[in-house]
């Protein structure tokens, strides 16, 4: 990993805003991922993430923490909060931005437990593809402590398959639709390709299941995403 999104991260951080990270995927174009949208505060995020922070509740692993604005927000509000996030300007942003503890790690590397796990801004994503899913729930479950919750937001991507007469051109022979390759470039610097995982909630819950997690619906948002509840069954 090149680390792109953590140098974007970090020029935004540090007052040199010029450019946003460009993105696309296998089956979509180029789009603009903002990078303000990267530092948003509680009334600038989606209702999905308010009602995660309104749930949250005892100690809190905010995974994949960006530049730490979930953590930031629990933090003013007297909670414990430990960040991690594997990208090196990630986590230095993170700390700068006042985080009091952050780690540089994987989720897969964390041994302690927690009250509530958070996994926000598609946060199936870091589970990469379909075949992870259960190494990934596995290894939050144990990290649960007990009546301990992860909420973790995702969306159901069939609509990225419709085609213009409201047909699906979904392969069923595929892998599953929404396994993603990731392309991301910050400045005309290309990071490598990545894997992400956006999984239909009937998906999510089944997986769940299966490794002993209960899996509740939460919310909907506007645009087939969706906030679960996953707990100790
Ligand atoms: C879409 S960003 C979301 C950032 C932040 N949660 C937010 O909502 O603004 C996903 C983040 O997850 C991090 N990430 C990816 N895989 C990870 C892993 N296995 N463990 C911890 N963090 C990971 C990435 O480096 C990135 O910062």
């Amino acid at each position: 990993m090149k680390d792109i999104f953590g140098k974007a991260l970090l020029d935004y951080h540090k007052g040199n805003y010029s450019d946003d990270i460009i993105t696309s995927t296998n089956i979509s174009d180029e789009d603009e991922l903002p990078l303000p949208y990267l530092f948003r505060n509680y009334s600038n995020m989606p209702k999905l993430e308010q009602k995660a922070l309104q749930l949250v509740k005892g100690t809190v692993l905010d995974v994949g923490c960006g530049s730490g604005s979930h953590s930031l927000y629990l933090q003013e509000k007297e909670l414990q909060v430990k960040a991690i996030d594997i990208s090196k300007g990630a986590v230095t942003v993170a700390k700068e931005r006042g985080v009091k503890n952050v780690a540089l790690a994987s989720v897969l590397d964390e041994s302690e437990t927690f009250d509530t796990i958070l996994l926000l801004m598609n946060g199936t994503g870091i589970f990469q593809e379909i075949a992870q899913v259960s190494k990934y729930l596995t290894h939050l479950k144990n990290l649960l402590n007990a009546n301990g919750q992860i909420l973790i937001d995702s969306s159901d991507i069939a609509y990225m398959y419709e085609d213009d007469d409201g047909g699906l051109w979904i392969d069923t022979n595929a892998n599953y639709y929404g396994e993603l390759d990731y392309f991301l470039s910050y400045k005309g610097e290309q990071e490598l390709p990545m894997k992400w995982l956006y999984l239909d909630f009937n998906t999510l819950y089944t997986a769940c299941k299966a490794v002993g997690l209960e899996c509740d619906l939460i919310m909907e948002g506007d645009h087939f995403d969706y906030l679960a509840k996953l707990s100790l069954a």
